[in-house]
């Protein structure tokens, strides 16, 4: 009798090598009874439209997209989910049996799942400051203006961008920016670091005085080893929590999962996995 053959995922990327995305599917998989093989695989930089017709050849039934590619693979696709019309960016590609790429951007729900189940954190009617004017804020301001806050004001070292991105989304809620120095003696319910700056081990330049007793700091960056920089920064200011993006990273990917397979996996118990190393 012919076995069942196993449907094949990856995530392309560069680099891509230390991705968590295959442990993540994997434990997803195993979880669900679903037959499936996920694979990390690294594109040339100027290579993304070959590699993904190349995939697409071979038999790939979905892929995840990450830096540097989210923005061809929107130009990329035939048909587009509404939320990845509105982050400019796509993570996440079905590719279809006739041929056709349908593209959806799952960064958002991933970090609106992570703040209001993990962390239940509740988002209407909050104050929340975003920091960050790139393509990962853009990727999350839809799903953050749909819950409904009571205002997210956007701030970035370069404050023409933040005019700029905050104009786009002014139709979906209250939002507008800030210059940094412009937050001093305003304190947030909710503060999300959406900025590079951790990378080198940074800070955006926050001002004395947004983080009160009752604020979430949320660093859409992760690390596994140690805390982020802007993790350790909201400690000390005394933030009520703190944590980093390695539960939306996971929740994306559940929701990346249940596009593909139809079953929505459990991300907390991944979470908690990935933690104990
Ligand atoms: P991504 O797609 O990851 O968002 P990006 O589009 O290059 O990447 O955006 C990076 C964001 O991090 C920008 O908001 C950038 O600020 P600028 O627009 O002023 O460049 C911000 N950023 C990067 N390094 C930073 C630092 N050291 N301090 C403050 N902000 C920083």
């Amino acid at each position: 009798m012919a076995r069942a053959q196993a449907a094949r995922y990856a995530v392309v990327g560069n680099p891509v090598a230390h991705s968590l995305s295959p442990r993540i599917h994997a434990d997803f998989a195993l979880q669900t009874g679903q037959l499936l093989t996920y694979e990390a695989i690294e594109l040339p930089r100027d290579g993304f439209d070959t590699g993904l017709r190349d995939l697409q050849r071979r038999g790939y039934a979905g892929l995840n997209v990450t830096v540097p590619f989210k923005q061809d693979a929107f130009r990329l696709c035939d048909s587009l989910s509404d939320r990845a019309t509105r982050a400019g960016a796509v993570n996440t590609l079905v590719l279809a049996d006739d041929g056709e790429i349908h593209g959806d951007n799952t960064d958002g729900i991933g970090l609106l799942r992570d703040l209001t189940i993990n962390l239940r954190f509740e988002l209407a009617r909050r104050n929340i400051l975003v920091l960050g004017a790139g393509g990962a804020v853009r990727g999350v301001l839809g799903p953050l203006l749909d819950a409904n806050p009571a205002s997210l004001i956007l701030a970035n070292r370069t404050p023409q961008k933040a005019r700029d991105l905050a104009a786009d989304f002014t139709g979906y809620g209250k939002i507008e920016s800030r210059e940094f120095a412009a937050l001093a003696g305003e304190t947030f319910d909710l503060i999300i670091n959406g900025t590079a700056a951790g990378l080198d081990g940074e800070l955006p330049p926050i001002p004395r005085g947004p983080v009160g007793s009752d604020t979430l700091c949320y660093d859409m960056m992760y690390r596994l080893d140690a805390p982020t920089a802007f993790v350790t920064w909201a400690q000390q200011q005394g933030a009520a929590q703190a944590a980093d993006g390695l539960g939306m990273l996971v929740e994306q990917a559940a929701a990346a999962f249940a596009l593909w397979r139809g079953v929505e996996p459990d991300g907390a118990s991944v979470i908690e996995r990935l933690r104990r190393g």
